[in-house]
């Protein structure tokens, strides 16, 4: 490949690096402030198109469909569409219900995962309509669906994927500020989430400018042989990414638990050789985050709260890292961010190889 890994020691260094100046190429030309809404010609849909779906459903594999459940939330939120986001790899085999006013969305970096594709191909032929969000351009989800939205991220060579994951953040973020504005998401929100939009790679910039501050807390967690993340409604993705990140390439067994769920049985799990990595957002459900977190603390656990500046985290204050506050919509792109670096940080820490964990391939081709 002729993808050069520069001043990084690692392609996953870099990848995460780059983010800002990628997020930002990704975003030229998409945000139309006239009608304030998103600009995605590559879809192929007219507004009386995407106004006639009833339903969205999102398939991809690993992380691309933890970031899929995270696009359900920003298009039933910005939209109010019922959206729904499922494992590629279990759609297709259990004959799917194809209905005609769902959009179906398939989710890949590289376009060539057999699982997403094969499900592509099963939607097309039952009569259905699949847009991609893709970010190799030419590959076989990309010429297989109808019509998408290339990502734009440039190649990612590391395996473990982090900025095709935010990339695919904000491509969700775009269709579903597309879809709200053809039904009845106001002028101001659509001027509030193009704000938003806009933001996103300074807000990138500054959760990379603590890189130090988390290598330190993800060298502390890396001596854990298991981990819990939570988090809950938007932050619940986040921690099932930060989850898997965390155990592809630090090899430490990562859990990542509905925050709400705690009491009904992992609780019982919590000691002190079992950190927890809480997504603690400002948001609706601070305050019950955080009682959840604390109890964690009560029963010996140790926790690091990913957070918004601002948030009074009481005794989980020493072990905090902040992202920048963006849209509440929004936010959990930004959250993902301190999860690619505890990740890293951990691996760094442990002496393992991070751009080809063991066992694990960039893309899935065969079943
Ligand atoms: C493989 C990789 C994962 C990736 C998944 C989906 O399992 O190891 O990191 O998330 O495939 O890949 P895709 O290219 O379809 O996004």
């Amino acid at each position: 490949d002729d993808v050069e890994i520069g001043a990084h020691g690692h392609f996953m260094a870099k990848e995460i690096a780059e983010q800002p100046e990628t997020v930002a190429r990704m975003l030229r030309g998409r945000l139309d402030t006239r009608f304030d809404t998103a600009r995605l010609d590559g879809l192929n849909l007219s507004p009386r198109e995407l106004r006639a779906f009833r339903r969205v459903k999102i398939l991809g594999c690993g992380s691309a469909y933890y970031v899929g459940e995270l696009g359900a939330l920003m298009i039933e939120e910005l939209a109010r569409i019922p959206a729904h986001a499922e494992a590629a790899s279990e759609f297709r085999y259990r004959n799917p219900i194809i209905e005609p006013d769902t959009l179906y969305v398939a989710v890949s970096q590289s376009g060539e995962t057999a699982d997403t594709a094969f499900a592509v191909r099963e939607i097309k032929r039952k009569g259905g309509q699949v847009v991609g969000l893709v970010n190799v351009v030419g590959s076989t989800i990309a010429r297989e669906c109808e019509g998408g939205i290339y990502l734009h991220a440039g190649p990612e060579i590391a395996v473990a994927s982090t900025k095709a994951l935010t990339h695919m953040g904000v491509g969700f973020a775009l269709l579903a500020l597309l879809l709200g504005r053809v039904r009845d998401l106001s002028v101001a929100d659509g001027q509030r989430i193009i704000a938003g939009l806009e933001r996103l790679p300074a807000d990138i910039e500054a959760v990379l400018a603590d890189e130090e501050r988390i290598a330190g807390l993800a060298t502390e967690l890396s001596s854990a042989d298991s981990l819990f993340f939570i988090g809950r409604v938007r932050g619940y993705p986040v921690a099932r990414e930060g989850a898997q990140k965390f155990k592809e390439i630090s090899y430490r067994h990562a859990e990542a638990y509905q925050t709400s769920e705690l009491k009904h049985g992992p609780l019982a799990l919590i000691e002190e050789s079992r950190p927890t990595v809480a997504v603690i957002p400002d948001d609706e459900l601070t305050d019950r985050n955080l009682a959840a977190a604390e109890q964690v603390l009560a029963r010996g656990g140790r926790v690091v709260a990913i957070s918004h500046p601002g948030v009074d985290l009481g005794p989980l204050d020493d072990r905090r890292v902040d992202v920048p506050r963006n849209e509440v919509e929004l936010d959990p792109i930004l959250l993902m961010i301190p999860m690619q670096l505890l990740a890293y940080h951990a691996a760094v820490a442990l002496g393992l190889d991070i751009d080809k964990p063991r066992n694990l391939a960039k893309s899935v081709t065969v079943e």
